[in-house]
């Protein structure tokens, strides 16, 4: 069932809540993959009902033209997902933002990094509609993929700051066989940006197989690497403490140590991520 408004969204899933029924929320932009279905499959099994949304944000866009190129394939999209999922929530942005998207969320330190000073208001733009779908949908599990490493930190934040009764679940990044982690940007690639793309997740996988410890050594590596192939730009490669997203200066420094990338390929913007432990 395809819903449209928040007012039919909050009737709908009055009856389901009301009935006893465990709500899993799967938010999404569309432009659906395999990576998505993994998360509405996980969904599906672990709990009741399972909404899914489609809506491309604009308060999280910080470029104008990267919003108008997101590609919309809500048609294909719904094919997809129809046998798998109760209700999809498709708004409009009017529907969405029929209250102006005057809130303002604070990470602290957890948006000084990485995407957070590259792409300015992009996650208080996320927390908007991520609050906002939460508020309505009631959902007792959410599902969001580890590719966006930084977002899924953010929204356990935004979950723990409001005390949300709400656990958020990652879903592990799902991959071509080539390595290429599932994104709804890939579809914006050449046939050759797309065949060079692997070569990302080859770089990552290499630099967790350096004999050294030193962040900065394996950063360098990374950066030489990506330099190497045509049609890459680097934008950043930090190795961060999995859990507070701060640089580290060695791999034992900490328990948890996670690597994330974002690279221009041609004109797209890919991110990724890989853990070293
Ligand atoms: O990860 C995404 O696709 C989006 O950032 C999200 C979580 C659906 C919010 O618009």
């Amino acid at each position: 069932m395809v819903i449209k408004t928040v007012e039919d969204l909050q009737e709908v899933l009055f009856r389901v809540h009301s009935s006893g029924k465990s709500v899993g929320l799967v938010p999404t932009m569309g432009a659906l993959h395999d990576g998505h279905l993994s998360l509405i499959k996980r969904a599906r099994r672990e709990n009741q009902a399972t909404v899914c949304s489609i809506f491309v944000n604009p308060t999280q866009f910080n470029n104008k033209e990267d919003l108008e190129k997101y590609p919309r394939t809500l048609d294909d999209d719904l094919k997809m997902i129809e046998d798998y999922v109760d209700f999809v929530f498709a708004p409009t942005a009017e529907e969405v933002y029929k209250e102006p998207a005057t809130e303002h969320y604070d990470f602290g330190d957890l948006e000084k990094v990485m995407e957070g000073p590259m792409r300015p208001g992009h996650f208080n733009g996320v927390a908007i509609i991520v609050k906002r779908l939460f508020d309505w949908v009631k959902p007792e599990r959410a599902y969001f993929g580890e590719k966006d490493f930084q977002q899924l930190a953010i929204i356990k934040s935004l979950v723990k700051q409001y005390h949300l009764d709400i656990e958020v679940i990652p879903c592990p990044i799902v991959r071509e066989d080539s390595g290429l982690a599932l994104s709804s940007r890939n579809k914006r690639l050449s046939e050759y940006e797309h065949k060079q793309a692997a070569n990302i997740y080859r770089i990552l996988q290499e630099s967790t197989h350096l004999e050294t410890t030193d962040v900065a050594k394996i950063r360098q590596f990374v950066a030489d690497e990506i330099a190497k192939v045509d049609t890459f730009r680097l934008e950043y490669y930090e190795i961060v403490d999995g859990e507070t997203l701060q640089p580290i200066q060695n791999l034992n420094d900490t328990d948890s140590v996670v690597g994330c990338i974002t690279v221009y390929c041609g004109e797209v913007r890919l991110i990724d991520n890989i853990r070293y432990k």
